[in-house]
């Protein structure tokens, strides 16, 4: 664990109102730590709850009706879960930048992405209004947007995807964010557009020492672009790992993760798949999640239980029980 992380989330809860006495967990336990200027990738299958994580990053979770029902999330010392709507004006949007997983669908269809970059521009309230066009051409530069000028006066519905995205990015790093939480930013681009929009993160990252959470399926793309990686799998954290140690995970889930990667099968081989389905929300086994599709799994596995992560080497941490006995 780090001294002073930029954000500590530990112990996370969260929860959904379902109707009036009924309230579902969605995630459970989530833990980990990202320093500054780090990019920590984070995957799990679809509804882990990887972007209700990234949500509560922005307290935008009641927009979809859920909550924090516990623990701790604290971004630069700031106790997040405590903090009252004037002190997150002062950091959703400006400290902490946010690219939703919705972005494909593109910014404002009813604005251009002039007004667009201006909103986000001036939400310093002291940025002087005249320099907003050459603040909105320096943001469009820092993404790589070819013809700045043109694009500013255009709408979302005449760019391409990728171009899309750039604009999302500018419009979240236009107040110099310490940290970008980007929700799966490259889902539904063509590779060659993924790849450079990694770039372009990295390249952020880079330049203001940013610190960035990227929500992605594309292992491999996380594993070449991050730092560290955070698997979440039912609504827990079940393994923190640096990425270049991935191969030598302590969890059954990443290293079943890892082993269904595509860029892994032979020519004319097949893929390998997970067995069986994810738990569904609140209906998630006792004991450890994972345990109804594990390969290694071990009665002790079946026990209703707490499964914290345990740290089991320099910024490398699992949830498995059975963590010293895997071998693949
Ligand atoms: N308002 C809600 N009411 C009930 N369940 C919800 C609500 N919002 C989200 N969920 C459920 O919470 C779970 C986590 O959702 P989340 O969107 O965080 O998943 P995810 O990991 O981002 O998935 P994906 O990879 O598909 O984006 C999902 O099972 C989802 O169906
Ligand atoms: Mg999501």
């Amino acid at each position: 664990m780090s001294i002073n992380p930029l954000v500590s989330i530990k112990d996370l809860k969260i929860e959904v109102r379902v109707t009036r006495a009924k309230r579902l967990s969605i995630v459970d336990s989530a833990s980990f730590e990202i320093e500054s200027g780090k990019i920590i990738g984070l995957i799990g299958e679809s509804g882990s709850g990887k972007t209700m994580l990234c949500r509560s990053l922005v307290g935008t979770l009641d927009r979809r009706g859920a909550y924090i029902a516990a623990g701790q999330l604290i971004f630069d010392g700031i106790d997040l879960i405590a903090a009252k709507q004037s002190v997150w004006n002062e950091i959703r949007g400006k400290r902490i930048g946010y690219v939703p997983q919705s972005a494909l669908a593109g910014p404002n269809p009813v604005m251009t992405i002039g007004a667009q970059l201006a909103e986000a521009i001036l939400q310093d309230e002291n940025f002087p209004k005249s320099d907003v066009e050459k603040r909105s051409l320096e943001l469009l530069n820092i993404v790589q947007i070819r013809r700045p000028e043109t694009v500013l006066k255009q709408y979302q519905h005449e760019l391409s995807g990728g171009m899309k995205q750039r604009v999302m990015i500018a419009c979240a790093i236009a107040q110099q964010p310490e940290l970008i939480v980007a929700d799966e930013p490259t889902t539904g681009l063509d590779v060659t557009v993924q790849a450079e929009i990694m770039e372009l993160l990295k390249q952020i990252r880079k330049d203001f020492n940013t610190s960035i959470i990227l929500v992605s399926h594309d292992l491999p793309l996380i594993n070449e672009i991050c730092d560290d990686i955070v698997v979440m799998h039912a609504g827990t954290t079940v393994e923190k790992i640096p990425s270049k140690l991935i191969k030598t995970s302590k969890h059954p889930y990443t290293i079943a993760l890892y082993n269904s990667r595509i860029d892994l099968v032979e020519p004319k081989g097949q893929l390998k798949t997970i067995n069986g389905q994810p738990p569904s929300v609140g209906n998630w086994p006792a004991g450890c999640r994972f345990s109804e599709r594990c390969d290694f799994v071990k009665d002790k596995c079946r026990v209703k239980q707490d499964l914290p992560l345990i740290e089991i080497g320099s910024n490398h941490q699992t949830s498995c029980l059975r963590y010293d006995e895997i071998a693949r």
